[in-house]
């Protein structure tokens, strides 16, 4: 598509005319030289008022749709809001398409509930949210919800609050889908003894890290890649080595994501039970067979029923299991069931996220081999979801969004009353430091204000990490020269 963006207030970056096109239009491409498709902007003030004129012009048809408005300082972004707010209108003419998430496009929209939050209180922001922005009714609700959520989290965190995540990048088959870091083939899996040894070492100097700045561990969170592919030994290494070389109370979160069914055992569950981690992630993605076959997941739904069952006489606190709204194959009514299945073994968390479309996977887009949802499609499916969980006492304390999403639609942390996970807040919320343990993972650094975050990169992949010439553990003089040098 080409853009023609002709507006005298400069309101918006070319990124968010983008964005708003994506959401009608999955595929497309942008640059100067496409004579099929254009979108012709022109905004202007004059006389205490916005004006606005879209033309869309695609595949030869047309839509064109204006906007006229006064001047009210006080509103956030108006010109902009009143631009992306006139493509829609424009594109509704053509695709029949209604965004649910409007014209917030950036990947966070409880960051945008809290600015109106803050300012007038949650009724009005819900109206704010639908009348500037046009986000749909129970959307707006859901990010008000999880903004004064993660709000009174934040509030009793105390002070000097951080966090840990310890990174398994190895999985047993690679799934379609993923774009993780997973490391699959025999030669990288037969680095998996070295790999804890190595990660021991890193650990011990985070743990000094965390000492000498006096900080305190909120949440743990180890997670992959699939950390159930470790042996029970392994595992029983490792959550040894957590435990004795960090101190944190029964308050501190601790998350072992172990992730697919296939690689968890009774075994494996009785270690994590015997070191009391109260959080384990147990994944299904769908419960529809022949999709878990066509994703690459190697396990059943019965094998994901049964790691359930079993889990559950382990009486772990917490239970979460991740689900995909629109993985390819999936229908609306098989998303239900899916959804239906694992909310019968009652667990604490269930997080839906809509599928993403990523570069790095398996998949494509369109085509005849492509894939494809219609964005209806997804859309019930999600808005399924949030009714469902709603009607059987679950709550969206989390809510994020990733790009290349279809329809832009969102991922959802849903919990029962306090059992929410409070590490995929501060993730999200960059809102304390969080140290990084292993490949593939990062150190956040939040100063105290919250203001600034700066960022250490371990290596990518487990061989690089693994490599002494490349890599010397984590740098702890790095991080104390980044906060003296603030
Ligand atoms: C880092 S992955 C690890 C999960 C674990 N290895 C497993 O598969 O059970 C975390 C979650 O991200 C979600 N995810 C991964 N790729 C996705 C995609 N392309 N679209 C939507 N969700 C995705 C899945 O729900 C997955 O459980
Ligand atoms: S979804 Fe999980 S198991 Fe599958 S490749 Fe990604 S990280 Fe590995």
């Amino acid at each position: 598509m080409k853009l023609h963006i002709d507006d005298s207030t400069n309101s918006a970056k070319e990124l968010y005319y983008q964005s708003l096109v994506l959401l009608f239009l999955p595929c497309e491409k942008f640059g100067e030289n496409d004579t099929t498709n254009s979108l012709y902007v022109k905004a202007f003030q004059e006389n205490g008022k916005n004006y606005v004129d879209i033309t869309f012009n695609v595949d030869g048809q047309i839509s064109s749709c204006s906007d006229v408005q006064d001047i009210d300082n006080k509103v956030f972004s108006q010109m902009k809001n009143l631009i992306g707010r006139t493509i829609l209108k424009a594109a509704f003419k053509l695709f029949k398409i209604v965004p649910p998430w409007g014209i917030s496009t950036g990947v966070k929209p409880v960051k945008l509930a809290r600015i109106f939050v803050k300012a007038f209180g949650s009724d009005e922001t819900e109206r704010i949210l639908r009348d500037e922005y046009m986000v749909l009714p129970h959307k707006a609700k859901m990010a008000v919800y999880a903004c004064l959520f993660e709000d009174s989290v934040m509030e009793n965190m105390g002070d000097k609050a951080c966090s840990l995540y310890v990174s398994i990048p190895f999985c047993p088959t690679k799934c379609n889908y993923c774009s993780f870091v997973s490391c699959t083939t025999p030669r990288l899996l037969s680095l998996i003894p070295q790999y804890l040894e190595a990660l021991d070492d890193e650990l011990q100097r985070i743990a000094d890290t965390i000492n000498e700045l006096k900080l305190n561990l909120k949440s743990i969170y180890v997670g992959g890649g699939t950390p159930a592919i470790l042996s029970s030994r392994e595992i029983d290494n490792l959550l040894s080595s957590v435990y004795s070389k960090f101190s944190f109370d029964n308050r501190c979160e601790f998350t072992f994501e172990a992730g697919r069914p296939d690689c968890i055992t009774e075994d494996k569950l009785k270690v994590l039970s015997q070191y009391n981690v109260p959080r384990i992630s147990i994944n299904t993605q769908t419960t529809n067979d022949s999709v878990l076959k066509s994703i690459g997941r190697n396990h059943t739904s019965i094998d994901y029923f049964k790691v359930m069952e079993s889990a559950m006489k382990f009486g772990f606190k917490c239970i979460n299991t991740d689900l995909i709204a629109g993985l390819p194959g999936e229908s609306p009514e098989s998303f239900f069931k899916s959804l239906r299945d694992v909310e019968a073994f009652s667990p604490q968390n269930i997080t839906v996220h809509s599928f993403t479309l990523k570069r790095s996977s398996n998949y494509r887009m369109g085509g005849e081999t492509g894939y494809s949802l219609s964005f209806q499609d997804a859309v019930n499916m999600t808005d399924y979801a949030s009714q469902y969980m709603l009607e059987k006492g679950y709550n969206p304390y989390y809510v994020y969004r990733q790009k290349n999403t279809i329809g832009n639609l969102e991922n959802v942390g849903y919990s029962v009353a306090g059992f929410e996970s409070i590490y995929n807040i501060i993730m999200m919320g960059e809102y304390h430091t969080v140290f990084g343990a292993g490949a593939g993972s990062v150190t956040k650094i939040v100063s105290e204000e919250g203001n600034r975050v700066d960022r250490i990169f371990s290596p990518k992949y487990p061989y690089e990490f693994l490599d002494k010439t490349k890599y010397s553990g984590f740098d702890k003089d790095a991080v104390f020269k980044i906060i003296r040098e603030r």
